[in-house]
């Protein structure tokens, strides 16, 4: 990373201090950030959980996860012990705040210092959690609060949540993460756009032909498979992270990198997304669930299989087509999908230029083929523009698309951060624009519960897709149907 600023002291509560999400993500990136020098004076990290553990037990819990979950070389003993310094850990169950005496005893005196409190826990928590803080006094003019997505399940849950933790924090004091918006490439999408004079006149209907997004995994649910049984694909990741990037993509350039500029531009983009309902889920929408199949040469179980449920009718795969209803866009479909247990972990956007309006090489005309711009969001990130070129030799045209390829890793020659880094200072510096406002979210599930309402009542099923596949076959034909194929697939 370019650059190390460091940020002011701070105390960072982390609710949920034992779970997957703290000790996978957010540890190894304040780890890291310890590191850089960002991290000062005795700021502290306090984790926060139901169960009773001393201070040394935790820690022991958190140095093995960072050996296991830092890259080879990054685990360090004297940052560990210099990093193991500021980390806390107090018992606190999200319903007995009168039982959060340790916690208070540990604030106590430290009000001048930016106070953090990240719930890294189920959302049905989020209010119970935010209430502890504020009838314990914890809340203080400084005080921010991070809550993790997913916030709720549907539009009336989200609007619970937030109207309960609106009670105990004012709306620019809330940071609700989606971690897309802290990828070095999703970022580089603003950049790209805005900082470069080339795209824009480009970037709208008339240019482009459609646009699609695919975030395939090829892990698959682990150990929370019961939790994503009651979410599936959809709410799991088009809510947020596809929906997210789609709104990065079409929206108009904002006139600053302020935090509402970018996220007004964002809610029109949500306002303008035409709905899925009713019979329109038959021919915009694909569901799928993984069967048995081999990914990498290892053979990998039916999702039904993990799960212990053969009767399980929730979605591991999606795939969406989108118009967005604005004059920009009009006409100009977004194709989006994401599934587990697809081929290989890959996450792209491609945006898919028209062909060219008269071909003057006729007899290679089947072979001038559209251009395309590809933003990879994972691995290698980085961004292709395909264009035609001629083969070189003699005797007449032979065209062939090449790439102008920048992979960012081989540019810049330096570690991309995870995104929690990237967001986590974000937080501790008072910036919110890369967080989702509570009208995006709530907009955002209005939009998706249509879908869902519509697949109720539609009957829709769920098609298998073979492990290690990219997708039940309905996905393929989503696009096929309009003359179109999915680009990764190729
Ligand atoms: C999370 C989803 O938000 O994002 C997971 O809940 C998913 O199901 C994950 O695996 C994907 O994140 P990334 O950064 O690995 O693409």
């Amino acid at each position: 990373m370019a650059n190390f600023v460091p940020v002011e002291c701070f105390d960072l509560i982390i609710f949920g201090g034992t779970g997957d999400l703290a000790m996978r993500k957010l540890l190894p990136a304040l780890y890291h950030r310890d590191r850089d020098g960002q991290l000062t004076g005795d700021s502290r990290i306090i984790a926060a959980s139901r169960g009773a553990l001393t201070r040394d037990a935790y820690l022991a819990e958190v140095e093995a996860s960072l050996r296991a979950n830092l890259r080879e070389g990054e685990f360090e003993a004297k940052g560990w012990r210099a990093f193991a310094e500021r980390i806390h850990y107090f018992q606190a169950d999200a319903f007995a705040h009168d039982a959060w005496s340790d916690l208070v005893s540990a604030l106590a005196g430290f009000e001048d210092r930016v106070r953090i409190a990240y719930l890294a826990t189920a959302p049905s928590l989020y209010g119970a959690i935010a209430t502890g803080l504020r009838v314990n006094g914890l809340v203080n003019a400084g005080s921010r609060i991070v809550l993790e997505k997913p916030v709720g399940h549907d539009y009336a849950s989200a609007l619970a949540i937030n109207d309960d933790v609106g009670r105990c924090f004012a709306e620019d004091r809330i940071y609700r993460i989606d971690h897309y918006l802290g990828k070095e490439t999703v970022q580089n999408l603003l950049a790209l756009r805005f900082a470069n004079s080339l795209f824009e006149p480009l970037w709208r209907r008339g240019a482009v032909d459609h646009v699609q997004i695919t975030v395939a995994e090829a892990l698959g649910v682990g150990g929370r498979i019961e939790f994503y049984d009651k979410i599936g694909a959809l709410r799991d990741m088009v809510q947020n992270h596809l929906l997210q990037l789609v709104c990065l993509v079409a929206m108009e350039p904002p006139s600053s990198l302020g935090h509402d500029s970018v996220r007004d531009e964002k809610m029109k983009v949500l306002r303008a997304l035409r709905m899925i309902e009713g019979e329109a889920v038959r021919s915009r929408t694909v569901r799928g669930q993984y069967a048995a199949g081999a990914i990498n040469g290892a053979t990998v179980p039916a999702y039904a299989e993990e799960l212990g449920n053969a009767g399980s009718t929730t979605e591991t795969f999606v795939a969406l087509k989108l118009e967005i209803d604005n004059w920009r866009w009009s006409n100009v479909p977004f194709y989006v999908r994401t599934g587990k247990r697809l081929h290989s972990k890959h996450s792209e956007i491609v945006v898919q230029f028209h062909e060219v309006p008269h071909s003057i090489f006729p007899e290679q005309k089947y072979n001038v083929q559209p251009n395309q711009l590809v933003i990879r969001l994972q691995p290698d990130e980085g961004v292709e523009l395909t264009v035609m070129a001629k083969e070189p030799g003699p005797g007449g045209f032979e065209l062939r698309p090449v790439s102008l390829n920048l992979s960012f890793e081989e540019t810049f020659g330096i570690r991309y951060p995870d995104a929690y880094e990237r967001l986590l200072i974000e937080v501790l510096r008072g910036n919110p624009a890369l967080f989702m406002r509570r009208d995006e979210v709530e907009t955002a599930w209005q939009w998706i519960d249509g879908i869902v309402a519509g697949w109720q009542e539609a009957g829709q099923k769920v098609e298998s897709y073979v492990a290690g596949s990219w997708g039940p076959s309905g996905s393929s034909l989503l696009l096929d149907r309009d003359g179109r194929a999915w680009q990764a697939d190729a």
